[in-house]
């Protein structure tokens, strides 16, 4: 044991975050992870004296039992001060409004680790601020935003720092929109239509409860936001470049998925025609995120490959994201799991040990 000791506070134990309990407590580790807050929406455990909260595999449970009603935001902060030791918050959410906070939390000296990517996704000005620096400044690790528990955003900081320079990132950032590209424009002919295979999709539980949530492009556009910003490049937000949506105009506004799904085959003719133009060029359609440093563009939409290029044999719901930096002059290729409870989990887990190393 190396006598290191950090406490840990850990916001939301849904899908991801129950994963992340359960591989936190189970961890052997010579640094001492000190859990001294658990915070559903409703309840939390606090340890308001700091000493470690007694939890086991059992953590659900006594988590369902507890009384103390979950901190505010701020009251939070002022609680992670105080701790006696180096602390990581890690927030498990979706919420905006936590991820609100991040500059406070960071500039009160709390380290972050997170899969939450609204605040690094959001405007400019909020990613400057999270990142200023300042040696008082706690440490902010986000290798779950994009990728799940890929390395991708790990590998790019580490090359910047040794001097190399990303020149392109292309890739298939949606585990969802993977699945159904994959299904729908095969190196095979078939004739399937996107329609069929997006209700595939939503009943295997690949998509949101509203398929147009993964249909809009945002969530790919949030990823490679992210990753144009590592690269150098100043993105103003998500939708300051251009996104395409796979939504037809009319079935925007409709208020229910439900609705959403049945109309969805009246516009079936246009991706199927892309389709089969790609397919004479003996091409197939990928949903893409893509960053060009040199000529500063980023965008997000359709694009068609070979059947000879990686992305064109891609499986299941995998990503796969392509690194073209000054020194990788021929293209580094990072494929897997973009999503999924473990996964996810163990890149958070990793950055709270990476943290935890550096305090
Ligand atoms: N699932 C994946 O494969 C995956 C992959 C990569 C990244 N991520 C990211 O991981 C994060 C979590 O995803 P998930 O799938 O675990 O979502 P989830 O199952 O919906 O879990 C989110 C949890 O956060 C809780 N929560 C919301 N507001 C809270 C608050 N103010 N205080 C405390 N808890 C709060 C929710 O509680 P209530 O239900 O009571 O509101 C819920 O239990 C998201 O940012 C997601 O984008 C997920």
């Amino acid at each position: 044991m190396s006598g290191k000791i950090v406490n840990v506070a850990v916001v939301g134990a849904g899908v991801v975050g129950s994963s992340f309990m359960n591989q936190i407590i189970a961890m052997k580790s010579p640094i001492t992870y000190s859990l001294i807050y658990v915070g559903e929406a409703e309840n939390s455990l606090i340890s308001k004296d700091y000493s470690p909260l007694k939890l086991d595999a059992n953590w659900k449970d006594t988590l369902a039992k507890a009384s103390d009603k979950t901190l505010t935001l701020p009251e939070l902060i002022e609680f992670l001060k105080k701790s006696p030791k180096p602390t990581i918050l890690v927030d498990n959410t979706s919420s905006a409004y936590i991820s609100g906070f991040y500059p406070k939390i960071v500039e009160a000296g709390i380290s972050i680790a997170t899969p939450n990517k609204k605040a690094f996704s959001s405007d400019l000005a909020t990613w400057k601020e999270i990142f200023a620096g300042r040696p008082t400044d706690g440490l902010v690790y986000h290798e779950a935003t994009v990728g799940a528990g890929l390395p991708i955003l790990s590998f790019l900081r580490e090359i910047i720092q040794t001097g190399d320079e990303v020149e392109k990132i292309e890739g298939i950032f949606s585990g969802t929109l993977s699945y159904i590209f994959n299904e729908f424009s095969t190196i095979q002919p078939n004739d399937v239509k996107f329609s069929d295979i997006v209700k595939v999709a939503k009943e295997l539980g690949y998509t949101e409860p509203d398929p147009r949530d993964d249909l809009n492009g945002l969530d790919v556009a949030r990823k490679v936001t992210i990753v144009a910003r590592i690269s150098g490049l100043q993105v103003e937000n998500p939708q300051s470049f251009p996104v395409q949506s796979l939504i037809p105009k009319p079935l925007e506004s409709i208020e229910s998925a439900a609705e959403f799904l049945e109309k969805l085959p009246e516009y079936d003719a246009d991706l199927t025609k892309l389709k089969e133009e790609a397919a004479k060029e003996k091409k197939v359609l990928r949903f893409i995120g893509k960053v060009d440093v040199k000529t500063n563009t980023v965008s997000v939409g359709i694009e068609k490959y070979d059947y000879s290029h990686p992305f064109a044999a891609l499986k299941g719901s995998d990503n796969v994201i392509s690194i073209k930096t000054k020194r990788y002059t021929n293209p580094v290729v990072i494929q897997g799991a973009g999503a999924g409870a473990d996964v996810t989990a163990a890149g958070i887990l990793g950055d709270v040990i990476k943290i935890a190393q550096r305090l």
